[in-house]
């Protein structure tokens, strides 16, 4: 059965909700309805663009990985990040989300959204787009930020950001994905919200978890953050089957008889 945006939100307060980035249709394939849901995330500007963080991302990139994976995705909500400038005002972000909507084929949208962005949600909502607002820590802001900053450390921060996501919740979001916070407040954001949370770098009360694929399957080890688990050496065994490839070709063990026609 496919998870849809209401079976999504129903799965709150029955266990756990299980997600996972794809940026292609090999990996999705793999993932689908393993996870409740996977994100098309942004971060694929990093593993696979080879860029230092999200910003040089593309609509049209975005649009053309979304496109590989909602082929293929047949259980899990399917969710496409915007990229960075791509929702500066309600105008562009309509616009834009539109085109992502339609183009890409996922279930919905997630929006990295500050104060300045509620508004943004209830019209991407009012407008038919389910939207994932993104808060906490967020990556599209590591250059004006200079880094990732951990977010909730004081009271005043807190207090600010379970305000934020009663507002996003009013707003019409279906769900809120907090990323890099201390666990108290992602506890305190999950008490207080109808809708699911989703957590990365965010503790263990929040109403599920996210991990970024590349990182957590060992491929990607530029920058490790503390809250990777790590549950494959991909690179490493990666690293020594094409070894070990390039040795059979240089030493005529392959292709053999067998392998030939
Ligand atoms: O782009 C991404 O992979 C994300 C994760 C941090 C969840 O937004």
């Amino acid at each position: 059965m496919k998870v849809t945006i209401s079976t999504f939100q129903k799965l709150k307060g029955n266990g756990k909700i299980t997600s996972i980035t794809a940026y292609d249709a090999l990996f999705a394939r793999i993932f689908d309805g393993e996870v409740d849901m996977i994100l098309v995330g942004d971060s694929l500007s990093m593993s696979f663009g080879g860029n230092k963080d999200t910003i040089p991302l593309s609509l049209d990139s975005m649009i053309y990985h979304t496109q590989a994976v909602s082929k293929v995705v047949k259980k899990s909500l399917l969710i496409a990040d915007m990229p960075f400038g791509s929702y500066n005002t309600n105008k562009s972000a309509l616009k834009n989300a539109t085109k992502l909507y339609k183009e890409g084929g996922a279930d919905a949208i997630k929006i990295e959204v500050n104060e300045n962005k509620i508004d943004m949600v209830k019209m991407l909502s009012d407008n038919g787009i389910a939207t994932m607002p993104h808060i906490g820590l967020m990556p599209q802001f590591y250059r004006f930020e200079g880094g990732y900053k951990i977010k909730g450390k004081s009271k005043e921060e807190k207090d600010s950001m379970l305000e934020l996501a009663l507002k996003l919740q009013d707003a019409g979001a279906f769900s809120l994905l907090i990323e890099g916070t201390k666990s108290d407040i992602a506890r305190d954001i999950t008490q207080n919200l109808k809708i699911p949370t989703i957590g990365i770098g965010s503790g263990n009360h929040t109403d599920g978890q996210i991990l970024v694929w590349s990182d957590m399957f060992g491929f990607f080890d530029e920058f490790k953050p503390k809250f990777v688990r790590q549950y494959l050496n991909g690179k490493e065994l990666l690293k020594k089957s094409i070894k070990q490839y390039a040795d059979d070709v240089k030493n005529l063990r392959f292709p053999n008889d067998d392998e030939s026609y």
